[in-house]
């Protein structure tokens, strides 16, 4: 059976295209999604690409991928990435791979996105492609999938 993973968008990601096209492109939430399911297809893997500005929902998505039903995951927790120890909590209970990704490169950009609470639990951190870091990171998680 084909690997699943689950693409868990975090606040304001919906509004890509819209969003400070400088920073995040031109690239709509559509087209992130388009992109993800075509990589993953070609990867031979199925996949579930969501967005919320919640951050109980997103609590609540990481509790059911940590109770099983995926074997892989890749975040973008975005605003939470440097803000929420909630969010390291839960994604700390995973038993499967996650890789953190940002279409920006936090490092470059102001001082207070230099912290990630969630990166240091995942298996890898790809930042700054746009739409490609998710392709990259579909790409790295379906390697390690392939070698666990
Ligand atoms: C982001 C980077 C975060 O600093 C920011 O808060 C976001 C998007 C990115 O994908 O580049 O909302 O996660």
């Amino acid at each position: 059976m084909s690997a699943h993973v689950l693409v868990l968008n975090g606040p304001n990601l919906g509004e890509l295209g819209r969003r400070e096209p400088e920073v995040y492109g031109r690239a709509t939430y559509d087209d992130l999604v388009a992109a993800c399911s075509a990589t993953a297809a070609e990867l031979g893997l199925t996949t579930d690409v969501r967005q919320t500005d919640d951050e109980s929902t997103y609590l609540e998505w990481l509790h059911d991928a940590a109770r099983g039903g995926c074997d892989g995951l890749l975040l973008n927790p975005a605003a939470w990435t440097h803000t929420s120890v909630a969010v390291r909590d839960a994604a700390s209970m995973l038993p499967v791979p996650y890789v953190e990704v940002h279409l920006s490169n936090p490092l470059g950009r102001e001082e207070f996105r230099h912290t990630s609470f969630t990166a240091g639990k995942a298996v890898g951190l790809v930042a700054g492609f746009g739409l490609d870091s998710y392709r990259l990171a579909l790409r790295g998680l379906a390697a390690r999938l392939d070698r666990s």
